[in-house]
């Protein structure tokens, strides 16, 4: 058995205040990741499921921004009350949560 069978990445880059890109973690991302954390431990998923930080992911006009390997599925926008049905939904039953997929084929294909 594989040592994770999904990993979540939560960009936490954070930049200045006024800086044109932004960033997630000034869009509370950090809180994010903890929330997903927590939901996971809650569920004893974490043997199998983790929730990471990273650093910038690129897409930063859509943060807070949040990957789910190995199926490389995107999403835009992401907030602490999006966590459980991303849980349930993707990470439980292997189904996307179209409204949250980031709209851009440099991200997500259009078969998604
Ligand atoms: S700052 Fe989060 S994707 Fe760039």
């Amino acid at each position: 058995m594989k040592r994770f069978e999904k990993h979540i990445f939560i960009c936490e880059n954070r930049r200045e205040k006024d800086h044109p890109r932004g960033s997630c973690a000034e869009k509370g991302s950090e809180e994010l990741r903890q929330v997903f954390k927590k939901k996971i431990k809650s569920l004893n998923l974490q043997i199998t499921v983790r929730a990471n930080a990273a650093g910038c992911l690129d897409a930063c006009e859509f943060g807070p921004t949040v990957v789910v390997y190995p199926e490389q599925i995107w999403y835009g926008n992401v907030s602490v009350n999006d966590v459980d049905e991303i849980i349930e939904s993707h990470i439980l039953n292997n189904k996307p949560v179209e409204r949250l997929l980031i709209n851009d084929t440099k991200y997500n294909k259009d078969d998604q």
